[in-house]
């Protein structure tokens, strides 16, 4: 699909993945607009990704609803949403060790963001548009500490599908990734994440782990495929047939 002067909301777009995918797009001619919660790491996107004049940054939790619905007023028409946001690092724990705060990050970012997104984001879509989430591997694979996330991952999903019918003829898709080398494993593995992605890589069938332009590619193809709705599009190596 031609993105020339379509514009893309990337909630998340500050780092990883959702950074991947803001500098293919600009690339590709979008305008663009990164949101996230941290001023400092948008600005160190920016300066990353080039493009000036088609780049916007914007600050937002989108676990407050009222910030959310501000955001919305202030980007005005958009063609496409994205959020790629998550904050899970505290929620890998096994149960006797989880608390509230570490469930509600995770909740906030990856399921009650997602709906107030979507809530606050369909008015302003054009009608050919789109909104993409990312949920993951682990509503697949869960392992022991990654229960909540596992949980969100397919309450996302849930959500995904019934939008799809909801906000019909906006297209609502989620990109499930696998094991991906971005900064989230820094606050999941700590000083042990290299090892831990190389542990990793040899489990998987493709023999890697991912790369954020991976899933950034899989991006590009849900807001681009017109007959793609409610769809989940696994990217993860082969991860689930381990
Ligand atoms: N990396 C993997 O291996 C992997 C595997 C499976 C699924 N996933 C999923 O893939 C997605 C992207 O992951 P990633 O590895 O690219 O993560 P990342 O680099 O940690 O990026 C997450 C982004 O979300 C933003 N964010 C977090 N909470 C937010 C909130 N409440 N409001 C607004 N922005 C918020 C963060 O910026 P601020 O902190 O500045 O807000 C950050 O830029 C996530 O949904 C993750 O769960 C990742």
């Amino acid at each position: 699909m031609d993105i020339r002067n379509r514009k893309i909301l990337i909630v998340g777009g500050g780092s990883g993945m959702g950074l991947a995918f803001a500098r293919q797009c600009l690339d590709r001619g979008a305008r663009v607009v990164i949101a996230g919660r941290r001023e400092a790491r948008l600005s160190g996107a920016r300066n990353s990704l080039g493009h000036p004049d088609a780049l916007e940054t914007m600050v937002v939790d989108i676990a407050q609803e009222d910030d959310v619905a501000a955001l919305f007023e202030r980007i005005g028409r958009l063609d496409h949403i994205v959020s790629t946001a998550a904050d899970i690092g505290g929620a890998y724990q096994l149960l006797p060790q989880l608390d509230l705060t570490a469930v509600q990050r995770v909740m906030n970012s990856k399921f009650y963001g997602p709906l107030w997104l979507a809530k606050h984001g369909a008015p302003v879509l054009s009608g050919a548009g789109s909104i993409t989430f990312t949920s993951g591997v682990a509503a697949y694979r869960p392992a022991a500490r990654g229960s909540v996330v596992a949980a969100v991952n397919a309450a996302l999903e849930g959500l995904v599908r019934a939008l799809a019918v909801e906000l019909a003829p906006i297209r609502v898709n989620a990109v499930s990734p696998g094991w991906v080398d971005t900064e989230i494993w820094s606050s999941i593995a700590g000083d042990r994440k290299d090892e831990t992605l190389q542990a990793m890589a040899k489990r998987l069938p493709v023999g890697r782990v991912g790369c954020p332009e991976d899933i950034a590619d899989a991006l590009s193809f849900l807001i681009g495929n017109g007959f793609t709705t409610g769809s989940v599009l696994h990217v993860e190596g082969g991860h689930r047939l381990i």
